[in-house]
């Protein structure tokens, strides 16, 4: 792993949802490059772009139609390339994200697919006879419904992990396989800097054990793509991997493998609800929020490189799930400190940095998401209808989805014209207000970021958790004999200073106006030096 992979803090943008330049209510690609100044106020070194590929977007673009070219909702190639070179301009990197575990159906080598069984490209997708007259198993898909879908044409079902229009690739064949690490170096060519992996451990399955993900082949396939394509050209790739250990993950990112240079864990993601249903709220065990961090910390430390992440597009706002909202300003930076004081690419998702919470959606017809509108109908037997809108505005992905507040004008200053979604937002909680707010959650960010940058400590040092419990949190970070302190109030009540951090150490950032305090106040966070 390179030193600038390991110093990287990846922004991520949700192109239809960042800036929109033409009043067509959608975030575009000339939207971006107009706020590249602002990416370098934040002091991000890289940003990651959601999908903006062609796409009947039916998944708001992780439904490839063209992986080749750019949504024309978005802008042209002439655009984006414009925008590779704003950011390489200002020292920001590129990553793209790689949704490869499947395409739209209504990608061409779909469409030719089910054109019949001997068409050349039947065999890049995954097909089945019925069985008795129906779907082979019993499996479910990620957005409900069953994994098959039949294809009255040719009598056989295809399988998809995610909506009917997002059909499985079959990562068994070796055109397929061929056919994207083309597609990867054609981007990487271009001078991408790297990619987002998208459900990478699913690219791998065992269908006649019922094997989902991470099946026979997945570190060969990894391997391969890596030697044709991301190693030749020392891409950064991110995995999006759901539910692996460290272990699984060091098999996967071990700087002697030569498959992908780090993943996504998301094991503290799922405190909070019930069983890991992100619609049902329970109460959020504090102490495990940090104690799976810590345990990544240590799994990872040797041969593996943790990702710092607490929000992207699949999740509602961090603070309304691990924050307080009446401790807005406290709890965001509690926890940015928190996460960003430990070691790994740190990674935050547009308007986390406003600290922004949840928006309150009032009816289900401002929801525009797949996932919320078919669990919507799933459950609409068990539940009335203000039961379902609390559970949506709990848990979905639309929270996270509404256009990026820039100013206190019409619709946020996101757009002159209708946006594709909304559900309002704080004129407090906007870029223009918090850049003019020295006290704001957005200029904390700024402070964190640039002593994290220019720390080597903080970016390479060695992790000790030293103590987590009542509400108090205090871990190190080590090299060459200098030692970080990271100590955090995680509760809404003062405590003493925790008894491991050395009482002359220095303090060189606090969320509070003074680090006099001999307690730590309500979500107090503070880095010090030793
Ligand atoms: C990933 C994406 C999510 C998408 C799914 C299918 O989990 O983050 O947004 O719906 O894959 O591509
Ligand atoms: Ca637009």
């Amino acid at each position: 792993m390179q030193n600038w992979q390991k110093e990287t803090v990846l922004y991520q943008i949700y192109p239809k949802s960042f800036c929109d330049s033409n009043g067509d209510g959608i975030g575009d690609i000339p939207g971006i490059i107009s706020k590249v100044p602002y990416l370098k106020s934040l002091g991000v070194n890289a940003v990651w772009l959601s999908p903006c590929y062609p796409s009947p977007n039916d998944d708001n673009g992780y439904d490839i139609s063209d992986y080749r070219g750019i949504a024309p909702e978005y802008g042209t190639l002439e655009d984006f390339k414009k925008l590779l070179d704003a950011l390489h301009e200002n020292g920001i990197r590129l990553l793209m994200d790689l949704v490869v575990n499947h395409t739209s159906d209504e990608h061409a080598w779909f469409r030719s697919a089910r054109r019949g069984r001997d068409d050349p490209y039947r065999d890049y997708y995954i097909w089945r006879d019925p069985v008795d007259g129906r779907e082979p198993t019993d499996w479910r898909a990620a957005f409900g419904g069953s994994v098959w879908e039949f294809d009255e044409a040719t009598g056989q079902y295809y399988f998809h992990l995610f909506s009917k229009k997002q059909p499985d690739l079959n990562w068994d064949n070796p055109k397929v396989r061929r056919e994207i690490a083309d597609m990867v170096n054609y981007w990487l060519d271009m001078g991408v800097d790297g990619f987002r992996c998208d459900v990478i451990n699913n690219i791998s399955k065992d269908l006649e054990n019922g094997i989902l993900g991470m099946g026979p082949h997945q570190h060969e396939y990894l391997h391969e793509l890596y030697e044709r394509a991301f190693g030749p050209h020392g891409a950064l790739t991110i995995g999006e991997t759901w539910g692996l250990t460290p272990e699984q993950t060091l098999a996967m990112t071990g700087e002697a493998r030569g498959e992908l240079t780090a993943t996504f864990q998301f094991e503290h993601i799922l405190l909070g609800r019930v069983g890991g249903d992100k619609f049902r709220k329970c109460e959020l065990d504090r102490k495990a929020f940090t104690d799976i961090l810590a345990k990544w910390e240590y799994g990872l430390k040797d041969d593996g490189y943790p990702v710092l992440v607490m929000e992207n597009h699949d999740q509602p706002r961090a603070l309304s799930r691990f924050g307080d909202e009446e401790y807005p300003f406290e709890s965001a930076t509690m926890l940015a400190v928190l996460l960003y004081g430990m070691r790994g690419i740190a990674v935050i998702y547009e308007g986390q940095e406003l600290g922004l919470s949840n928006p309150r959606f009032e009816k289900l017809s401002d929801y525009r998401d797949i996932e919320t509108l078919n669990a919507y109908r799933d459950l609409k037997n068990d539940f009335d209808e203000k039961a379902l809108l609390k559970m949506m505005n709990f848990g979905s992905r639309d929270n996270s989805r509404v256009p990026m507040p820039w100013d206190g004008s019409e619709h946020a200053g996101f757009t002159a014209g209708t946006p594709w979604i909304e559900a309002g937002f704080d004129p407090k909680r906007t870029v223009a207000a918090e850049d003019a707010d020295g006290g704001s959650v957005l200029n904390f960010y700024r402070r964190l970021f640039a002593l994290r940058q220019s720390d080597a400590v903080l970016l390479h040092g060695g992790f000790e958790l030293l103590e987590n419990k009542n509400g108090t949190v205090l871990y190190s970070r080590k090299k060459d004999g200098e030692t970080r302190y990271i100590a955090v109030r995680y509760a809404n009540t003062p405590a003493p200073l925790p008894a491991r951090l050395p009482r002359n150490a220095e303090c060189i950032l606090c969320n509070y106006a003074s680090a006099a305090s001999d307690s730590l106040r309500p979500y107090e966070a503070r880095i010090c030096k030793a």
